[in-house]
């Protein structure tokens, strides 16, 4: 069966295709390549010993969509990862996020229906919950305003989802992220931040490899023991073999609702100074970081219940916080090995 992967190329997209291609599937992978690039599909065969069929057009181009999907008229099933996902640069760039998160999902729904596929993933995020009343979240809790311009992408996109199912042309299951880190284990994929990364993971990396002259934690006077924020850090292959499974669930009619939502953590929490605590046990190396004043937008803590994901798709994200370091730490030995070599 063919699966349509949009941002195919990208960090979490490139995870899947492997687990989907493992499982059986054949991916048609839609990409404009603006944040990834076309070495990817090498690395892919590499791991999977096929090589996922391409398509590189840009979503918001409606033409163009309609025309890529039309051709591939035996397409199943569609997961949507195609996005902008830079909080900070969102709050600049309002309009270019809008308009590329927004317009690519619209033009993709649109493509769906004149074709007839009637499934579809879409990559959502824990940022839909705000700083959440109660510990762990779970899929009921009431959604806050968002943070960010990229924050309310996926709020209004979840909307979108939403009505177009109320309409009877699909079934859809929305997969709220929580925090996604580390690579595959060939180390041949992973997160290629570009420029200087936000996300904490990819910063301690680049300092320990001297990328970075040093880690600024932001803020340890929040509610929490160590005083600095609190995450559910969850491993990008744990992540990726929920899609396959969200695919399954869909194609073999065991969903329970046309649409549903999916919080995908590992329902554990770690502060900021646990993980940098947890990369220096695996990688033998002492982290350079200081203290500094709080992120603005930064919530204090949030980690997800996985009860209803856990039962309803019978999936558990496996890898603990130690396995998660040390292999966004290989990932990151790799990349210098790359560069090194070329
Ligand atoms: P990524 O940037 O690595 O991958 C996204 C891919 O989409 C890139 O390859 C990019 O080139 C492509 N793309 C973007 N706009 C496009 C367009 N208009 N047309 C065609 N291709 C386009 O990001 P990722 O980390 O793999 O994230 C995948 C999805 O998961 C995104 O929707 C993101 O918002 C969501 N998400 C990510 C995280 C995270 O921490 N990485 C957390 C929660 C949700
Ligand atoms: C951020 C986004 C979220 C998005 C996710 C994945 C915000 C408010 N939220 O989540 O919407 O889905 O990225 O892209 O931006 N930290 C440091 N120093 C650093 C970097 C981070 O101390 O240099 C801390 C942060 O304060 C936070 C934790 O590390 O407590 C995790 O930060 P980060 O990796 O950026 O993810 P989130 O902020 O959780």
């Amino acid at each position: 069966m063919k699966i349509l992967v949009t941002g195919g190329t990208g960090y979490i997209g490139s995870h899947t295709v492997v687990e989907l291609q493992g499982a059986g599937y054949e991916v048609v992978i839609i990409d404009n390549l603006s944040n990834s690039n076309r070495e990817v599909l090498d690395s892919i065969a590499k791991i999977t010993g096929k090589y996922p069929l391409f398509e590189e057009i840009d979503l918001r181009n409606q033409k163009d969509t309609f025309r890529v999907i039309n051709k591939h008229q035996d397409i199943e099933g569609v997961i949507h990862f195609a996005a902008l996902k830079a909080v900070g640069e969102s709050v600049d760039k309002p309009l270019e996020y809008y308009q590329n998160n927004l317009f690519s999902l619209i033009n993709l729904l649109g493509s769906m229906r004149k074709n007839s596929i009637r499934n579809f993933v879409f990559s959502s995020s824990c940022t839909v919950y705000g700083q959440p009343d109660k510990l762990p979240v779970s899929e009921q809790a009431p959604l806050k305003k968002a943070e960010s311009p990229y924050g309310n992408t996926k709020k209004i996109s979840e909307d979108i989802i939403e009505d177009t199912v109320n309409t009877g042309i699909m079934k859809a299951i929305s997969l709220r992220y929580f925090n996604p880190i580390g690579a595959h284990p060939s180390t041949l994929i992973g997160e290629l931040p570009i420029g200087v990364p936000n996300n904490l993971v990819p910063y301690i990396t680049q300092t320990a490899i001297g990328i970075r002259d040093f880690l600024k934690v932001f803020g340890n006077d929040y509610s929490t023991p160590d005083g600095t924020p609190i995450r559910d850090y969850i491993h990008v292959t744990d992540l990726a073999k929920a899609h396959v499974v969200a695919v399954n669930r869909l194609l073999k009619d065991q969903f329970k609702k046309d649409y549903e939502i999916f919080n995908l953590g590992t329902g554990k929490g770690y502060t900021v100074l646990e993980v940098i605590k947890s990369f220096e046990k695996v990688s033998g190396t002492k982290l350079n970081y200081t203290i500094v004043e709080r992120r603005p937008g930064d919530i204090e803590k949030v980690w997800s219940d996985t009860i209803f994901a856990n039962k309803e798709l019978g999936w558990k994200a496996e890898k603990g916080i130690d396995d998660m370091m040390l292999s966004a730490w290989n990932w990151e030995l790799a990349l210098k090995k790359s560069k090194e070599n070329k």
